[in-house]
């Protein structure tokens, strides 16, 4: 996707205290082109038509692609995690477009990554091509031992169990090994055999970006994948929060220092007008 800048790398895991049942609509990443559209060009009139297409498709199916018929035509497609209700998947959809028309007003291709689905349109077609280019990463806390500990043992068999022959499924796999879990889903417009390879990538990748981690995930061009570890992790909801944690701890010394500045020169103007 070289001609994809990701710009926004805003999470929802800075924010902790976000209620959890809106979880499968948090936002991962987003990348807008540089190059944007002329206002009322054939091509927005494409990318419009495009995305009321997708939106509509949403309604029924977690994956689809689409290419606006016209001059100037625009390709696009979403792809839910298979296993998710139709009605959550279309709701993350709607999200999804409110986030980028939000991000990435006027560009002619962007792609939005949300927790559970993912949407992308182009000027030049993607389609059906692979695309193993690493977009985004989230690596949780290392491992207590490095290597010593268990859980990369568990963790290589976990995501081998996702590319094992014959593949264990479509766009969407699950394997575990132990108390190590793994998911991959693949853009539904991959062939099985693509599918396997990205995840493949996608496996060399995580063990070479985030080493010692008991948890990752990382998204690439046309598939993504997650291991976390049950007892370690408390859920793979939750693992990349520390930065959060911290953060919200830092506001909230900040707001503490602040109230206890406001209450002393209460006090000191109280004091002060009693002897007056
Ligand atoms: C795009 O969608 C059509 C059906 O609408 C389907 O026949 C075709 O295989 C899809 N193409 C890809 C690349 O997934």
């Amino acid at each position: 996707m070289p001609k994809l800048y990701l710009l926004f790398f805003l999470s929802l895991s800075f924010l902790p205290f976000i209620s959890s049942s809106d979880d499968y609509k948090s936002f991962v990443y987003a990348g807008c082109s540089q190059t944007k559209y002329t206002p009322g060009s054939p091509y927005q009139l494409s990318v419009e038509s495009l995305l009321t297409s997708l939106s509509k498709a949403a309604e029924s199916s977690t994956y689809a692609n689409f290419t606006s018929s016209s001059a100037e035509p625009a390709y696009g497609l979403f792809q839910c995690r298979a296993d998710l209700p139709i009605s959550n998947c279309d709701s993350c959809i709607h999200s999804a477009l409110s986030q980028l028309s939000a991000l990435c007003p006027g560009a002619t291709g962007a792609a939005v990554q949300l927790r559970s689905c993912f949407l992308r349109y182009d000027k030049e077609s993607f389609l059906g091509k692979p695309d193993d280019t690493l977009l985004y990463k989230r690596c949780g806390g290392a491992a207590a031992g490095g290597y010593a500990s268990d859980v990369f043992g568990l963790r290589d068999a976990a995501l081998g169990s996702l590319t094992a022959a014959p593949p264990t499924g479509g766009s969407y796999r699950v394997g575990g090994a132990g108390y190590v879990q793994a998911m991959a889903q693949c853009v539904g417009d991959l062939s099985p055999k693509e599918c396997t390879d990205c995840v493949e990538s996608a496996v060399a990748q995580v063990k070479a970006v985030c080493g010692f981690a008991v948890g990752a995930d990382v998204y690439l061009g046309k598939c993504y994948l997650q291991y976390w570890s049950n007892g370690v992790y408390p859920s793979r909801h939750n693992h990349v929060d520390e930065t959060g944690k911290t953060l919200a701890i830092i506001i909230g010394i900040l707001a503490a220092v602040a109230l206890i500045l406001v209450f002393l020169s209460f006090i000191r103007r109280a004091g002060g007008s009693g002897k007056y």
